[in-house]
């Protein structure tokens, strides 16, 4: 007898491990949910809920929601999407995201995920938040003005690189990622080449001297929409 798990995400039968989330159920089987705090590498966090689907007719995070038999997922219906484009619209307002001058543009998951959903320009009234820059250390720096407090950077520490160089300090408006020094960047054990690093979807934590080092036309999500290398690997085709 199989033990493999069915179940349905829009009418798709797929089959998925037990113990898997339903993300990464639809990840094996080719079928792309947008996301921006999960990462494969990564202890699922369920904060952005992105990735929010369906499930027999309820919300739940894809990212942290395991499967089970016989569940129905409702991913692509017109509701999802709007709650989705809503949630996504939400986070551009909130922090400064100028795409047309920031070096993470072409390589950055909020702006792919923002032109997969067919977001043109956000609804609500931008935030303009002024926040801290910190260019201390020699190699890397963080702007969160454009950080999406998805908590990338803080799991990849811990979970990656045994680090615990980001933490979430605050709380609503005034949570923010800290570092785990008294004073800046440069006092941290941070390296350039750390996980935590490459971890950030957006521009919010970079490597100097490394900008702009790509062409327009030749950045990750210039020549396909985000989720094309998923869908690629597609098992109903
Ligand atoms: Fe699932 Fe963020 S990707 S909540």
């Amino acid at each position: 007898m199989s033990d493999k798990i069915k179940f349905t995400i829009d009418d798709v039968e797929i089959e998925a491990e037990a113990g898997q989330t339903i993300l990464q159920a639809a990840d094996a089987a080719g079928v792309y949910i947008p996301r921006l705090c999960a990462n494969k590498n990564l202890t699922p966090h369920g904060s952005c809920r992105v990735c929010t689907v369906k499930v027999n007719g309820r919300s739940q995070a894809a990212c942290t929601q395991p499967v089970a038999p016989g569940i129905n997922v409702e991913s692509e219906s017109e509701e999802i999407k709007a709650y989705r484009k809503s949630l996504v619209e939400m986070l551009f307002v909130e922090g400064n995201h100028y795409c047309m001058f920031c070096e993470k543009s072409g390589n950055c998951e909020l702006q792919a995920v923002a032109y997969r959903l067919g977001i043109d320009a956000p609804k609500h009234e931008y935030l303009f938040p002024s926040r801290d820059v910190d260019a201390s250390h020699p190699e890397i720096f963080i702007d969160r003005n454009r950080c999406i407090l998805c908590g990338r950077c803080v799991r990849a520490s811990k979970e990656l690189d045994g680090k615990n160089v980001f933490q979430f300090v605050g709380r609503g408006i005034h949570k923010k990622v800290a570092v785990n020094s008294d004073a800046k960047l440069s006092d941290t054990e941070l390296a350039g080449v750390d996980m935590a690093v490459s971890s950030c979807p957006v521009g919010a934590i970079l490597r100097k001297r490394v900008g702009f080092a790509i062409p327009v036309g030749q950045r990750l999500y210039d020549a396909k929409p985000i989720g094309s290398d998923i869908e690629a690997s597609r098992t109903d085709k």
